[in-house]
């Protein structure tokens, strides 16, 4: 079945501390942005990527992906989450819809397949996600000493893309959103709405490029990827 993207591409990359937002910054002459695209576009379900743009953005509209007619615009908002609301606004009223970080420039076409799969056996959607590997430890309030061991088995880290359907997404997200609760990605604004989308084991290296020694990370796992 056809499957829409939205990619939230409006962040300004403040941790990076580049000269540009970071969904901008290149590896092997390509955008972290175009790769997180064709990573979507190598789906032959993705017929369409949403992307939400910084109303100040300057640089997308110069970048050769941004022809491709399956490419569609919207204003991001001043939160992930906004940014991602304006995009699912824009993508109709039916199906399925992925949203994908747009700093996330290494994900596996494997895990795509494998997250896309859910929506033949859920009717509500889930998340790529890589198991925790270190021992986890709570911390006691301040966190100046350990509080207890947590238990690894139940901890994931939430990866994207994330992947639900669409009115049930849009209608979760707005009302997390209007009911002010925190909304760090899509399955959050499920759960707050008491639902419990399903964990897909996906590869841990789909960072999400956020800090400066992020860069040489995702391009030593894009190498790999695309040899
Ligand atoms: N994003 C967005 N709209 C926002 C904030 C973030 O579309 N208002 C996007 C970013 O462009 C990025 C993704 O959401 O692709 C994940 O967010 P994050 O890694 O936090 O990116 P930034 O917000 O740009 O970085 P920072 O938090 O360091 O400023
Ligand atoms: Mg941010």
């Amino acid at each position: 079945p056809e499957v829409i993207a939205v990619l939230p591409a409006a962040g300004i990359g403040s941790r990076m501390q580049a000269e540009c937002p970071k969904q901008y910054l290149t590896i092997g002459g390509k955008t972290l942005i175009e790769h997180s695209i064709r990573a979507l576009l190598h789906s032959s379900n993705v017929t369409k990527v949403i992307v939400a743009l910084s109303p100040h953005d300057t640089q997308f509209r110069q970048l050769p992906v941004a022809s491709d007619p399956r490419i569609q615009l919207v204003t991001g908002g001043n939160e992930r989450a906004e940014s991602v609301m304006a995009g699912l606004e824009a993508a109709g009223d039916h199906g399925w819809v992925l949203v994908h970080d747009a700093a996330r420039p290494c994900l596996h076409p494997d895990d795509l397949t494998n997250l896309l799969a859910i929506s033949a056996i859920s009717k509500i959607g889930g998340i790529l996600a890589a198991p925790v590997r270190d021992t986890m430890k709570r911390g006691e309030p301040g966190a100046h000493a350990i509080s207890h061991t947590v238990d690894r088995q139940e901890l994931w880290h939430a990866l994207t893309p994330q992947f639900f359907p669409l009115e049930l997404l849009k209608t979760c997200l707005r009302r997390a959103l209007n009911e002010g609760a925190v909304v760090t990605d899509e399955a959050s604004a499920m759960e707050y709405c008491g639902f419990h989308p399903m964990l897909i084991p996906a590869r841990a290296d789909n960072i999400k490029v956020t800090r400066p020694e992020d860069l040489a990370l995702a391009e030593f796992y894009l190498t790999r990827l695309y040899q």
